[in-house]
């Protein structure tokens, strides 16, 4: 069993790993032993900071190891990605991937004889959307009929929520006024539009309202951040997304709890004020990273 898209997964698979997970969170002593002489292989073809840490220091937690190749350190850079996997997966448990093109990732998986975990590709991101469940789960205490709304760009991360939040009965509104042609899925799109739990509109202030929590995620990709090649697009991006930043003035009539899967640009998509406000649960999810990296780890290889 693989975590690549999550689109696989059923609803109770979803649930049981966030329910291990907050258990996990409760009694961490429970699971020191769970992963002993366990080995999981991190590759990273971009940059983490949440994703690295998270998986890195679940095996210690859980008794096993853990250890991280930069992609451009590893012969991957220059063999086949299915010869170097077959290699890989013959001398680890797991395989943990951060790599920009979903085929990789999708080869990666097809050659390993271990589990592969996405890691965050140019698709999806389902270990961010495990996490976020987690954190609506113990915020609310429930999952279904919570109303999530997503504004930002439509990217890996709003693909991986919507698929998350209809599987698990969470009402998802996304506001994405722009879409990375790159993270396009129909697929996706139409199996969630057939739950009755996904909408989307541009209707902004209307979509707030009644939200129990607004999420919002950078307006330009990691990899293009600092790119001086995307400076007019990111520009561009700025100025027809500035309308949609989740601020003060756009929550006044909303009792939202905020959340964001960070790193965050303060001041584009969401403003400091927020960060630091009451409403925001955004270092509590991203704490949760941990606890969720260990649930899954131990749903992929004590299965
Ligand atoms: N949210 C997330 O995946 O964080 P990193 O990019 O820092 O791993």
């Amino acid at each position: 069993m693989h975590l690549l898209t999550l689109k696989d997964w059923s609803p109770a698979q979803i649930e049981e790993v966030i329910e291990q997970s907050i258990e996990i969170k409760r009694s961490p002593n429970k699971f020191k032993t769970a992963l002993k002489e366990k080995s999981l292989a991190m590759i990273f073809q971009k940059t983490s900071t949440r994703t690295r840490v998270s998986f890195e220091v679940a095996m210690t937690q859980l008794g096993g190891h853990a250890l991280y190749l930069d992609w451009r350190t590893t012969n991957f850079t220059l063999a086949d990605v299915k010869d170097e996997t077959r290699y890989l997966s013959r001398n680890v448990d797991c395989i943990m991937a951060r790599l920009i093109r979903n085929s990789d990732l999708n080869a990666m998986a097809e050659a390993s004889r271990v589990p592969v975990i996405n890691g965050c590709d140019e698709k999806y991101h389902p270990c961010q959307a495990i996490a976020d469940l987690m954190t609506v789960k113990e915020k609310i205490g429930k999952l279904k009929d919570v109303k999530l709304v997503y504004i930002g760009v439509h990217n890996n991360v709003c693909n991986s929520l919507i698929v998350g939040c209809t599987k698990t009965g969470v009402e998802i509104t996304t506001v994405t006024p722009l879409k990375n042609e790159h993270s396009l899925d129909k697929e996706l799109i139409e199996a969630a539009e057939k739950t009755g739990s996904y909408k989307t509109t541009l209707d902004v202030k209307n979509a707030v309202k009644d939200a129990n929590v607004v999420y919002t995620d950078t307006w330009v990709d990691m990899e293009f951040f600092l790119d001086p090649k995307f400076k007019e697009e990111k520009e561009k991006r700025t100025r027809l997304m500035m309308p949609y930043q989740i601020n003060k003035e756009l929550l006044k009539h909303s009792g939202a709890m905020v959340m964001h899967d960070m790193p965050m640009h303060r001041s584009y998509e969401i403003s400091s004020e927020i960060i630091e406000s009451e409403r925001s649960i955004i270092y509590e999810q991203s704490e949760n990273r941990l606890y969720t990296a260990k649930g899954i780890l131990l749903k992929l290889l004590q299965t």
